[in-house]
């Protein structure tokens, strides 16, 4: 048995090492959803996130009910339609899968008359409770909600580029697992740099950059960046009409949400895949665009540049531009004529 006093030291030590340690409260809006309900499960696993705020339209009491049973550190609250100011009220980060996900025969881009407005109000919403937060934009399309996020967050006066990040990780996931399943090798070994945006021709994997990679020619090439730049098509048939990725892209949610907080945290080199306000291709009238960039402790560190190409994949990312303009100009319009 313990005595008084072990007791007494246990709990002054418990008590000096959560005082000590990082508050991180992270946001889920759209929590109720396909990807919202796994990624608040990962999330609740994780132990940099010490508090979990679960917002949706319907259902996210039930599962922060759920979810906060999970025996781990963190406090997990829901909250309900009418309760978003007070779910992001102290959030440092806010991780947005809501708005709905494609059927088959759609595009990402179809989504947009539905997602724009729900993007564009929680981003108002926000911009007012929490403008220093760091914003990771999941809704499709991706493409366009990150410009409205911006835009809404610039009308505000309170747009940071470093804090604004749209979510790219599945395709580069996809990417890894589609070339080692090829390769015959661990995905966890074979990195690819994916770049551009994230819908079809706008997904430019960069496959000579590495040597497993650089390994496939010709018609196999072509099969795999098709494969890369359609994977999120593949899930779409094959749930034939019940949605598209959720348990592969609350993977990928997060993942990127942990290397994030680890670069918040204050620990250095920590490099990934985002869509953020990128200089590199500026001057095409691209504002947006994806590249592996170094997170530090205020977001946006350092954005990497492409890197060498090969004349196949300067031709993708010719591919790519006057696409990802366009979705780009769209959000923006949106934001100008609401
Ligand atoms: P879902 O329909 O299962 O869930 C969406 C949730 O959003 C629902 O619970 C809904 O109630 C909620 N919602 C709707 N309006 C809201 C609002 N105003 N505020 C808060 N919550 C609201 O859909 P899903 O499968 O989770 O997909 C969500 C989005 O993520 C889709 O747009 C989908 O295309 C996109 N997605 C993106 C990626 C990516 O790589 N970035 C991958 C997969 C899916
Ligand atoms: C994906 O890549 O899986 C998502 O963007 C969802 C979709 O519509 O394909």
């Amino acid at each position: 048995m313990l005595s008084r006093q072990t007791l007494r030291s246990v709990s002054a030590a418990r008590h000096f090492s959560s005082s000590a340690s990082r508050q991180t409260k992270v946001a889920v809006l759209g929590a109720g959803g396909g990807i919202g309900q796994p990624t608040s499960l990962l999330l609740k696993q994780n132990k940099l996130v010490t508090s979990l705020s679960l917002y949706d339209i319907r259902g996210a009491p039930g599962v922060a009910a759920d979810v906060s049973h999970v025996d781990t550190a963190s406090e997990v609250k829901g909250y309900a339609a009418d309760q978003l100011d007070q779910a992001l009220d102290g959030a440092e980060v806010i991780v947005i899968p809501a708005g709905v996900p494609r059927k088959p025969g759609m595009t990402r881009d179809d989504l947009f008359n539905t997602n724009a407005s729900i993007v564009r109000d929680l981003a108002t919403a926000i911009g007012r409770v929490a403008p220093k937060a760091h914003i990771l934009v999941i809704s499709n399309p991706v493409n366009s909600t990150v410009p409205i996020v911006a835009s809404v967050l610039e009308n505000l006066k309170v747009f940071d580029p470093r804090r604004l990040f749209g979510v790219t990780t599945l395709d580069v996931v996809r990417a890894s697992r589609f070339l080692a399943g090829i390769a015959g090798t661990d995905p966890a070994d074979t990195p690819v740099t994916v770049v551009g945006g994230h819908s079809g021709v706008t997904i430019v994997p960069l496959l000579s950059q590495s040597a497993v990679g650089k390994a496939v020619n010709g018609e196999a090439w072509e099969k795999l960046v098709y494969r890369i730049q359609y994977g999120g098509d593949e899930v779409v048939k094959a749930k034939d009409g019940a949605g598209s990725a959720t348990l592969s892209m609350a993977y990928a949610a997060a993942k990127f949400t942990n290397q994030l907080l680890r670069a918040l945290g204050g620990e250095k080199g920590v490099v990934a895949p985002t869509f953020v306000k990128s200089p590199l291709f500026e001057t095409q009238g691209v504002d947006f665009f994806s590249t592996n960039v170094e997170l530090g402790v205020n977001g946006v560190e350092k954005i990497h540049p492409v890197g060498p190409l090969s004349a196949e994949e300067e031709k993708l990312i010719e591919a790519c531009l006057p696409e990802l303009k366009k979705n780009i100009a769209k959000g923006q319009s949106f934001v100008s004529s609401s």
